[in-house]
Formats: structure tokens, sequence, C-alpha cells
């Protein structure tokens, strides 16, 4: 896999999976534009990394700004995105159905389903211009093999997976492919947030998310990164409106 010509957004870089995934693709010799809300993580020792990375802080569920996230992105790679990988996203704690206020249910449609509305929606015009394109969406197994008390999280997820496939089919003839993930439980400052509220998190990630996943361990950041490569290569280049499960299993 060569990405040394290759230029990427990714979203929610500042996160645990989305790290990862933009110091991999830096590692690789792409130049990364890495959008999150707070971008504090991805400023420490990077030094190595000035001339192919830039951090642009943005609220991605806020059109005017990813407009103008999306545009800085797109000045600093040249005017040329080759790769998205949409990574952000939010947690729900485990709560009953009849306990799940609107504000809530809002918040979670809105940051991990519209957000993604808003930046595919920009990045792909800049695609358009260059006539090819790999998009990869992280959704959740979580969507496909719910748990209880996940009701909007999981909603948000089965949109996500819609959302891909719809753009796939759409986007197939710019020679645009655009695919998902879905990762199961992963090792990440998210996971603990899945818990019932005021649930001991530790307990809960070793007792009951790590003993859902029939390989016996958490999913690692590096595994997801690893899966965005692949679908972002020119390996994959006949791949297009799939949705790999990067979960050890817990699907099944
Ligand atoms: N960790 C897991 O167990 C797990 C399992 C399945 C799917 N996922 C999905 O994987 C993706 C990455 O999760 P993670 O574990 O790295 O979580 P994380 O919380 O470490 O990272 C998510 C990032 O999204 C950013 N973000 C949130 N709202 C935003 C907004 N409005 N605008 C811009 N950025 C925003 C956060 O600041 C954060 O850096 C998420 O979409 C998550 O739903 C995670």
């Amino acid at each position: 896999m060569n990405f040394k010509n290759k230029t990427v957004v990714v979203t929610g870089a500042n996160g645990g999976m989305g790290k990862v995934i933009t110091e991999r693709f830096l590692k690789e010799g792409a130049k990364v534009a890495a959008l999150d809300l707070h971008v504090d993580e991805l400023e420490v020792g990077k030094e190595d990394y000035l001339s192919q990375l830039l951090a642009i802080p943005a609220n991605l569920t806020d059109e005017k700004q990813v407009t103008n996230a999306i545009q800085q992105a797109a000045d600093f790679l040249g005017g040329r995105i080759s790769i998205l990988v949409n990574t952000l996203g939010i947690a729900q704690s485990a709560t009953p159905i009849e306990e799940v206020t609107l504000d809530e249910w809002d918040k979670l449609m809105a940051v991990n389903m519209t957000s993604l509305f808003l930046v595919n929606k920009e990045v792909v015009k800049v695609m358009k211009t260059k006539g090819s394109g790999a998009i990869t969406n992280i959704a959740s197994i979580a969507a496909e093999r719910p748990r209880p008390g996940l009701n909007a999280y999981v909603t948000s997820k089965g949109g996500a997976i819609s959302f891909t496939k719809a753009l796939a089919i759409e986007l197939a003839e710019f020679n645009i492919r655009v695919n998902a993930i879905n990762p199961g439980p992963s090792d990440t400052n998210m996971l603990g947030k899945f818990s019932p509220r005021g649930g001991d998190v530790n307990k809960v990630k070793e007792e009951t998310f790590k003993q859902s996943v029939p390989l016996g361990q958490l999913v690692m950041p590096e595994d997801i990164a690893e899966a965005v490569l692949y679908l972002s290569s020119d390996q994959a280049k006949m791949v297009t409106g799939s949705v790999l499960n990067v979960d050890g299993g817990r699907g099944l």
C-alpha cells in the first residue's frame, strides 16, 4: 500500500482511534488534515510531521464550521482530498428508553449521523473535481448486534451504515468508493462511557465488553487503523458499499 502522494482528512482525529489512524497515515507518507472538537493531543510531539499535518479544531455538527474546516483542509492539501476517514462519535450510557431525553437523542443523532452528512457533502465536492476518492465511515457492530439501553447510539450507527451504502451507489460513477467499518468493543476512552450511569467502568470493561468478544480481547485502535488503510488503498479498488466488521467476532 502506497500513501506517499495521498491527501487525507480524518475527523475525530484527537480520539482513541482517530489519533492512531492519523499517525499511521503520516508514517506512510500521506499528508493529513486532522479535524476534531479539540486538537490538543494532535499538537503534542508531532514536530516530525509539521509539513505533513494540519490540525483543525471544529465542531463538525455545525454546518458553517464544517464548510470552513474542509476549505482549510483542502487548501492545506493542495486542493485534492484522496481519502476521508470519519471516526468522530459519542457514546450513550446504557439508559432505559423511558429515561432518554429528547436532548440526549438529538445530540447522538447530530454527532453520529448529521456530522457525516455535513462532512461527506463538503469533501465529495472536492473529490468530484479530481474524479476519485475513498471514504470510510466508522459505524459500530452495535448496529448489527445491539446491547440493552444503547437505543439512540445503535440507531445513529444504523443510520451511518445506511448512509454509507446510499453514498456508495450514488458516487460509484464518480470513482468515489464509500465503505464502513464496524468496530467491536475497543480499548479507548469511549468504551467506559457505554456503562450505565454510575456503573463501575473498569468492571464493565473487563466483565461485560471483553467477555463479549469471541476472540477474547478488546479491539485495539491499531486494528481499526489496519482496516482503514486497506479500505483507503488501491488494493481495495473494487470494494465499495461494504461494511467490514473488526470486532473479534462480537457480531456473530
Ligand atoms: N470505543 C469503542 O468501543 C467503539 C466501538 C464501536 C464503534 N466505535 C466508534 O468508533 C469511533 C471512534 O471512537 P473512539 O473509541 O476513538 O472514541 P473517542 O471518544 O476516543 O473519539 C471520538 C472523537 O470524536 C470527537 N468528537 C465528538 N464530537 C465531535 C464534534 N461535534 N465535532 C468534532 N469532533 C467530535 C471527540 O472529540 C473525540 O476526539 C466513534 O464513531 C465510535 O462511535 C467505538
